[in-house]
């Protein structure tokens, strides 16, 4: 038995939902604990599309329990989309292989609201670039313990207290400092309590499965959303998502203690994108960038958005490595780098000629890094049929030996397609002894 997290290792979409899919087949237990339905990716399965946004994608095993965590924010509405759309095709989805914490934070329709209308009073510059889902306001109210919880939500009384409390102040503001409508007590009020009929099912403590499970020897993963970049503690703040996504949120997200987590995967891109405002210090804006876009298909799995597209970032992976503390690295999408004749990893920021080793904390500092690049030699082979790493080129293969020596820890899969078989699985952290 393992129970390992998976981790992104820069901005997001690091393609954390493929290697998720593909460990999933090796665990018993799937556990989400942090973001919301900010997060997304795609499967296909026998052909039909499946979308999840919060429901770990293991669902369409059939027979593997997936648990969403207290530190999840969740959207009721997306959640029992989400189950309908599984229960169309064929999957409904039943209280013995779904569980909710009691303590997950609910977003509420004055935490969509109020992302918007906050972002559109932002001026240029000054926006976040958010998903527009809620996320970072139904996490300010739980920090400042205003917050709703499941548990909260499937008791009435308490229910409508806490909401006529929070609607008094948000409806203020929404009136006074935003212009914008405001909330119907009455409206959310009943609309909620149908979802409390249909969520009381899968709310449970959920520490205690996953304690039971591990006792059990079941093999657990950690879902990651996001990325180390991202993180509210550690990101390039204030342009990150409001959770913790690196591997230490796995803990207080889901109730497990530290030591009982065997094993962080890392996941990297063979390059670097980003989503959203803020820096990003190794981005292109020339046809490399481009073509990185095009041949990576690089949009947004929840908002169709373009991503911005540049060269691999040592620094951030540096600080991925070691804020995480990795066991491993899976690089993904290297396939998307064949046909540049060129590459370059960066190795470290100038900013205002100080040499930077890792992420200043200033912001205005990081806005103004420039990457202090390495070359190294790009290959023109298509490498989406390689099988292990001796079919690839010598020069792909030594590009992954300088991640590997700029990361300081060995590599454990490498992904060279969308496809599962696309896949080399060199240490596989649930077959360890
Ligand atoms: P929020 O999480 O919606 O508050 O957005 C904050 C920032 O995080 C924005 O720049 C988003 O684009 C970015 N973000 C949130 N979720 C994801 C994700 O799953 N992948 C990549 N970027 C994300």
């Amino acid at each position: 038995m393992a129970t390992t997290v998976v981790i992104g290792t820069q901005w997001g979409d690091e393609g954390k939902g493929k290697i998720v899919d593909l460990l999933t087949g090796y665990a018993d237990v799937i556990v989400r604990f942090q973001g919301g339905n900010n997060a997304g990716h795609t499967l296909v399965v026998d052909g039909k599309k499946f979308i999840f946004h919060l429901i770990p994608s293991g669902i369409l095993y059939g027979n593997k329990l997936c648990v969403i965590g207290n530190g999840v924010v969740l959207d009721p509405a997306v959640l029992l989309e989400e189950m309908d759309d599984l229960a169309a095709n064929g999957m409904t989805i039943s209280p013995e292989l779904l569980k909710i914490s009691l303590n997950t934070h609910l977003i509420m329709p004055y935490h969509k609201a109020m992302d918007h209308a906050r972002e559109a009073a932002k001026s240029e510059g000054k926006k976040i670039g958010t998903t527009g889902r809620g996320i970072g306001p139904c996490y300010e109210d739980k920090i400042v313990r205003n917050g709703i919880k499941i548990a909260d939500l499937l008791d009435p009384e308490l229910f409508r207290d806490k909401l006529e409390e929070n609607l008094k102040y948000k409806n203020f503001l929404f009136k006074e400092l935003f212009n914008t409508d405001t909330i119907s007590v009455d409206e959310v009020y009943g609309q909620y309590q149908e979802y409390a009929e249909k969520l009381a099912p899968f709310a449970t403590n959920v520490s205690v499965i996953i304690d039971d499970a591990r006792k059990a020897d079941k093999n657990i993963l950690f879902e990651g959303a996001q990325g180390t970049q991202l993180d509210i503690d550690h990101g390039t703040y204030p342009f990150v998502t409001s959770s913790n996504t690196i591997a230490g949120g796995a803990c207080c997200g889901s109730g497990i203690g530290p030591s009982k987590i065997d094993c962080t995967l890392g996941i990297c891109k063979a390059y670097t994108t980003r989503v959203g405002e803020g820096p990003f210090p190794t981005e292109l804006f020339d046809e490399t960038g481009d073509q990185l876009q095009k041949q990576g298909v690089e949009f947004g799995a929840t908002t169709g958005r373009k991503r911005r597209c540049g060269w691999l970032d040592g620094v951030v992976l540096q600080e991925a490595v070691r804020l995480n503390g990795l066991d491993g690295l899976v690089v993904t999408k290297l396939d998307v780098m064949s046909g540049i004749s060129n590459l370059k990893i960066c190795t470290s920021y100038d900013v205002n000629g100080r040499t930077f080793k890792c992420m200043p904390s200033n912001i205005r500092q990081t806005q103004a890094a420039k990457p202090v690049y390495m070359d190294i030699d790009g290959w023109d082979e298509d490498i989406t049929g390689a099988k292990s790493i001796d079919d690839l080129p010598v020069k792909a293969r030594n590009y992954l030996k300088a991640m590997e020596e700029i990361a300081g820890i060995p590599i454990s899969v490498v992904s060279v397609g969308p496809g599962r078989e696309q896949t080399m699985l060199i240490n596989n952290p649930f077959e360890k002894g």
